[in-house]
């Protein structure tokens, strides 16, 4: 059998661990990432210095390079229509074109399909001015949440605990940026990332996992991209997780087929189990970063097979998950989310035992490395259960000097006390 090459497209710490999983198959030879970053080398894949925007410039290194297909990391290049490009360029591709990722694109977009398709998520309402969102947003009780409905990375939604806090919020959003506000009712109870890769009807659900999306331990401070993830979720009961595949996934996949979509890739779907049942919080039409680092070294079917069969319309091979439980902590730069440091030099981040670094936001070289702001890597731990890989996580980063950089002390916590912090 001829091996074949793979291109990734995206910078981050998720397709670092995309290229890395693709990179350990049988079936592959070449694992390119555009533009990557200077960690990747670390586990066999080969940066190139393309931008993800630059569609016509990855066009020309895919069909020079002999790329079997192209896994799309990130949503900005999903939304901006890289897939009707490379399937107009006739070149095989793993994301949904850029119809889908409006699912992800836009909040209200992503509502409304939920309202037509059946799929259970927060009341909500989208307004277009500001009179309007300010007389209408104590009809939601409080707290009550505020978002904005374009891509924000995550970072674009306030829950704002009492009517000054709501209005000053949303004097701010408009002032801000252009656009329409989205306000919805607050939702209570653990939150979980579900992600099911999707070959039009047929369909797959990859490993479950937890993100820590607010900066702070205890949940505390600003959303960000996510602070650190675990997979599996023990606190989760097989009935629950059937419900949300019963009353949340099934729809959806529905949806997407009666919608034509002819969706090929994943859907991401974070989900709220509350009192009433599952929830959908928002839909992402990608994997999750950290999440990914997390439930891909999960994965005991090969991810290529799973991608090739795909893009192929061919009918997806089972996914078959691994008993191990994995644990990672995001390292992030000082100040991050505000005004993170940049440029800080960093130390070595040996890989060693059942240690493993997904790096992302670095710079440099990999013997002088530098934080690039944000989220700079994540150190995995891949254990017989979840207490002892939080437990070497830990114990690998308390041994870092890293004054320039801040990570959570609590990545793991919710599995062992399945309770969750009032919402502040
Ligand atoms: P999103 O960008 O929609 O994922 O929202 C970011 C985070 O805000 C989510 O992960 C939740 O923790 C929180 N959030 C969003 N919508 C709601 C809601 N309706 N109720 C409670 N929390 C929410
Ligand atoms: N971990 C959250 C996200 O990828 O959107």
């Amino acid at each position: 059998m001829t091996l074949q090459n793979v291109l990734v497209i995206g910078n981050g710490g998720r397709e670092f661990a995309i290229a890395k999983k693709l990179k350990q198959s049988p079936k592959v030879d070449h694992v390119y990432c555009a533009p990557g970053n200077v960690g990747m080398p670390t586990v066999g894949v080969e940066p190139v210095a393309i931008e993800e925007l630059d569609f016509a410039g990855l066009i020309k290194f895919a069909q020079e390079h002999q790329v079997a297909w192209t896994f799309v990391g990130p949503e900005d290049a999903l939304v901006a229509g890289i897939v009707d490009e490379f399937q107009t360029a006739g070149l095989k591709i793993f994301g949904p074109n850029a119809r889908a990722a409006q699912l992800e694109g836009s909040k209200e977009y992503a509502l409304s399909f939920m309202n037509k398709y059946g799929v259970p998520t927060a009341k909500h309402l989208a307004f277009e001015n500001e009179a309007e969102a300010l007389t209408h947003v104590a009809d939601f009780g409080f707290p009550v949440v505020l978002k904005l409905d374009g891509l924000a990375g995550g970072k674009g939604v306030v829950i704002a605990s009492d009517q000054a806090d709501a209005e000053a919020t949303i004097k701010e959003m408009f002032a801000d940026h252009t656009g329409r506000l989205v306000i919805e009712e607050c939702l209570v109870g653990p939150e979980y990332s579900m992600f099911v890769l999707i070959e039009n009807g047929d369909y797959q659900i990859l490993p479950m996992a937890q993100d820590h999306k607010r900066a702070y331990d205890g949940d505390k401070g600003p959303n960000t991209g996510g602070m650190g993830a675990y997979s599996p979720l023990p606190q989760l009961s097989e009935f629950d997780r059937q419900r949300m595949v019963e009353e949340v996934v099934e729809p959806s996949v529905k949806g997407l087929v009666d919608g034509e979509y002819d969706y090929h890739g994943i859907l991401y779907i974070g989900l709220m189990l509350t009192e009433d049942g599952p929830k959908v919080i928002e839909y992402n039409v990608r994997l999750g970063d950290p999440e990914t680092q997390v439930i891909l070294p999960r994965l005991a079917t090969d991810l290529f097979d799973l991608v090739d069969a795909c893009v192929n319309d061919q009918p997806l091979p089972e996914v078959v998950e691994k008993e191990d439980a994995v644990l990672g902590v995001v390292v992030a730069s000082k100040g991050y989310l505000q005004k993170p440091v940049k440029n800080q030099a960093l130390g070595k981040f040996p890989v060693a035992g059942n240690i493993t670094v997904d790096y992302a936001n670095v710079a440099g070289s990999l013997a002088d490395l530098h934080g690039a702001g944000g989220r700079l890597l994540m150190v995995i731990a891949t254990a017989s259960d979840l207490k002892q890989a939080q437990q070497d996580v830990y114990a690998y980063l308390d041994q870092l000097e890293e004054p320039e950089c801040f990570w959570r002390q609590d990545i793991g916590e919710k599995a062992f006390n399945d309770v969750w912090p009032e919402i502040s």
